[in-house]
């Protein structure tokens, strides 16, 4: 057991400014904290206390670790200009924010329906959404935005099909998400978007109980969760899935056409798509960031983190960790990348995932292999980088390519 150190060097903040012409690497105020104090005391910007993980092995124990809790209203914000003090409990259906047994409950009824038939036969419909959107492509001709054209409606249509909203409902449901996904939204906006999206929702559960489908949702309303619960959980989901997926596809064939290289490798060869799928996720880790908060004193690396105390976990810093991703800053379409933290770790690992892998292992070779000569359509500086947000990715990117 090593020591519990002492009081050592004053406490940091969070570093979050990008290095000048690296949209892929994580602040390098990290990498130099991972290097010296992998676990260190942190000041938030609301006066609290608390610290700091950047290292692999320190970031996944903490998410294994029973004794920190996610609840919401015990941890503290770490980035400036958020909300400060406490903040706001959980709401219904929204399980990152819960600790067990409350979250136990809603997962295993989660999990019991995303079955292995129902993962199947998503991915026969995303190879088939997937297509039109190609074709759709080739028809308008180069060059456009990829954002809109393909990386944002391809995951929102997935979440139709999975939750089982009807065909009739989905330019609705995707519009109002769009405008939710919408960094220029106005306040007012987004809350009529909110509500809208919730009143479907309620609509779509009472009209699943009265005749129940062969969906998620459909499913869901046989067991014991009431009606708001049901409601939550479709809001909850609808977000988990759209943002994520959705900047994964752009900021990782963003990053494809960075590296040329790795690019021709994954066209040319299929086999490549499952460990390329998986080393994107880890060296882009777009959810970049999460927190705990200690439930009692705990002894972590050396360190005593007491009760109360808040641990901001740097999954983007922990997945670019020499000491478990040789080479971490170097794209490697052929490294095993398996094991990195972009789906986080523990209880809360991220109940999508296999759903994402599919979207991304289908929605990316297939677009690069469609339009052999895809490229950005600015330099590589013009392209709009969401700064700020909880989930990394672009705004949008330009890309065309040369008709044959
Ligand atoms: C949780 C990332 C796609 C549903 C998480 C967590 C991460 C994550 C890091 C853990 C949060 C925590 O520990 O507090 C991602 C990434 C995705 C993705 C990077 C895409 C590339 C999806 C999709 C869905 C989904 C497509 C749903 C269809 C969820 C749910 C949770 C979760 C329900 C909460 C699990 C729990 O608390 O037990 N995700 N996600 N995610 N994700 Fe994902």
């Amino acid at each position: 057991r090593a020591p519990v150190a002492g009081p050592g060097p004053g406490p940091v903040t969070l570093p979050t400014a990008r290095a000048e012409g690296c949209p892929f690497d994580p602040p390098a105020g990290l990498a130099r904290l991972r290097a010296g104090r992998p676990l260190a005391r942190m000041r938030y910007p609301d006066g609290h206390l608390g610290w700091l993980a950047t290292g692999y092995s320190v970031v996944r124990a903490i998410h294994a670790d029973p004794r920190f809790s996610s609840r919401y209203e015990l941890l503290h914000n770490p980035f400036e200009g958020g909300p400060t003090g406490p903040l706001p409990p959980a709401p219904v259906g929204d399980l990152t924010g819960l600790d067990a047994p409350e979250h136990t409950r809603y997962r295993r009824l989660l999990m019991a329906k995303f079955t292995v038939r129902r993962m199947r036969a998503l991915t026969a419909r995303f190879t088939e959404i997937t297509d039109a959107h190609l074709d759709a492509m080739e028809r308008r001709g180069p060059a456009l935005d990829l954002v809109e054209a393909y990386a944002k409606p391809l995951p929102a249509l997935m979440i139709c099909e999975l939750l089982g909203v009807p065909h009739a409902g989905q330019e609705d449901f995707q519009r109002h998400t769009a405008t939710l996904m919408t960094r220029g939204s106005t306040r007012e906006e987004v809350v009529a978007a909110m509500t809208a999206l919730q009143d479907t929702l309620a609509a779509l559960v009472t009209a699943k109980r009265a005749a129940p489908t062969d969906d998620l949702l459909g499913d869901l309303t046989t067991t014991d969760l009431t009606d708001d619960e049901l409601a939550g959980i479709g809001s909850f989901l609808l977000a988990a899935g759209l943002d994520t997926t959705a900047n994964m596809l752009a900021l990782g064939t963003f990053a494809l056409l960075s590296h040329p290289g790795q690019l021709a490798a994954l066209r040319a060869d299929p086999a490549l798509a499952a460990p390329a799928v998986e080393e994107l996720l880890r060296y882009l880790t777009i959810a970049h960031t999460g927190a705990r908060t200690a439930l009692e004193d705990v002894e972590v690396a050396g360190h005593l983190i007491r009760a109360g105390e808040t641990v901001t976990l740097s999954l983007e810093a922990a997945d670019r960790d020499p000491a478990r991703f040789p080479d971490p800053d170097t794209l490697d379409l052929r490294r095993r990348a398996t094991g990195h933290l972009a789906f986080g770790h523990g209880i809360h690992q991220c109940l999508g995932q296999q759903l994402a892998r599919v979207e991304l292992q289908v929605a990316l070779p297939a677009l690069v292999t469609r339009f052999p000569t895809l490229r950005l359509a600015v330099p590589p500086e013009d392209v709009p980088l969401r700064e700020g947000m909880n989930i990394n990715g672009v705004h949008r990117l330009p890309v065309t390519w040369d008709e044959t």
